[in-house]
């Protein structure tokens, strides 16, 4: 016979505690309550999750739930989980859940009754809304953190049953685990973005140069499904060619020089063998401006 699944309550209704929250209900938990702050998040809980509990924007109706997940911003994180200790809300046999690349879990026991207990839930994934953050879930890494053996183990299956696959990260490696990730995610929309911006200089629209770049970014990631970065990695560094590199640095001005250029020198990292004359124009730039910079400074002082 299977066990019946705890009761839950969602503190937080956003892209995160949405997506979560509807996996989790189609897994057999029964949801207690939600928790927003404005009308509008508890509207969209509402109508996303098919109303089955109160929607209310009091902490106290997450009183007496054996978990409480705290789908909140990072930054509200620490404040709302001490209000729910300080008001008395938690208890000795609750769990917090929080959902933080950032964050270990015992962020939020600041202030807890003995007893009490909290667990990281990070899935690696990126969920532009509640409905592709639900989908998104499907076979994503999450990253399980906690403070001992037993709640890691607990954690590894509710991360199973959110349709994910569990991975353990260290307690101390969390902010650059998560420093890596923003890497991933966000500053592959920033090239993206930035990409497009400069080949809207080159006549043509931001649309039309988002068209002609998209099918030239969506090969590199297809490429990257099956090969190592040092392997997808093809152009001019790939080639050791000093003279087209010569060339962009020639024609780029800021603000895509700078970045072209730092860009250029990490991917050196990439690839063997590298010449010292594409090391050096590389870098060049970079340490005339600190040198420029530490001139001015001195002049200054
Ligand atoms: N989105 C992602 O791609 C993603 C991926 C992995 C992990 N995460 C993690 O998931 C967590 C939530 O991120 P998110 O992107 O889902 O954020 P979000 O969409 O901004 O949602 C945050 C929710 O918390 C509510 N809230 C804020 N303060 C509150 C309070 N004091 N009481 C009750 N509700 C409160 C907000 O309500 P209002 O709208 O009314 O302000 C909003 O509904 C973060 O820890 C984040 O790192 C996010």
């Amino acid at each position: 016979m299977s066990q019946k699944k705890p009761s839950f309550s969602l503190i937080g209704p956003g892209r995160a505690g949405l997506a979560v929250t509807r996996r989790l209900l189609e897994a057999g938990y029964t949801l207690r309550s939600v928790i927003g702050r404005s009308t509008a998040s508890l509207e969209r809980a509402r109508s996303f999750l098919g109303m089955v509990a109160p929607a209310t924007s009091d902490l106290h109706a997450a009183q007496g739930s054996p978990i409480i997940l705290l789908a909140v911003s990072d930054t509200d994180l620490h404040p709302v989980s001490c209000q729910l200790h300080q008001l008395g809300i938690t208890g000795e046999n609750s769990l917090l859940i929080h959902f933080s690349g950032l964050h270990t879990a015992d962020w939020i026991l600041d202030g807890a009754p003995s007893g009490c207990k909290a667990l990281s839930l990070h899935p690696l994934m990126t969920f532009p809304t509640p409905e592709a953050g639900y989908q998104g879930l499907q076979g994503a890494p999450v990253a399980v953190e906690g403070s001992d053996e037993a709640l890691l183990l607990q954690g590894e299956a509710l991360a199973k049953e959110l349709g994910g696959t569990p991975f353990r990260i260290e307690t101390e490696a969390k902010v650059l685990y998560h420093a890596s990730a923003v890497m991933a995610c966000n500053y592959a929309v920033t090239l993206a973005g930035t990409s497009r911006n400069l080949m809207a200089t080159c006549g043509m629209d931001r649309k039309q140069a988002w068209e002609l770049l998209l099918p030239l970014m969506e090969r590199t990631w297809e490429n990257l499904k099956t090969m190592a970065p040092e392997e997808a990695l093809t152009g001019p560094i790939a080639r050791n060619d000093v003279t087209t590199i010569q060339h962009h640095l020639e024609h780029l001005t800021d603000p895509f020089k700078s970045l072209y250029r730092k860009l250029g020198q990490a991917t050196l990292d990439l690839v063997p063998n590298v010449s010292k004359e594409l090391r050096r124009i590389l870098a060049e730039e970079t340490e005339a401006t600190s040198e420029k910079s530490q001139g001015e400074k001195r002049h200054r002082t």
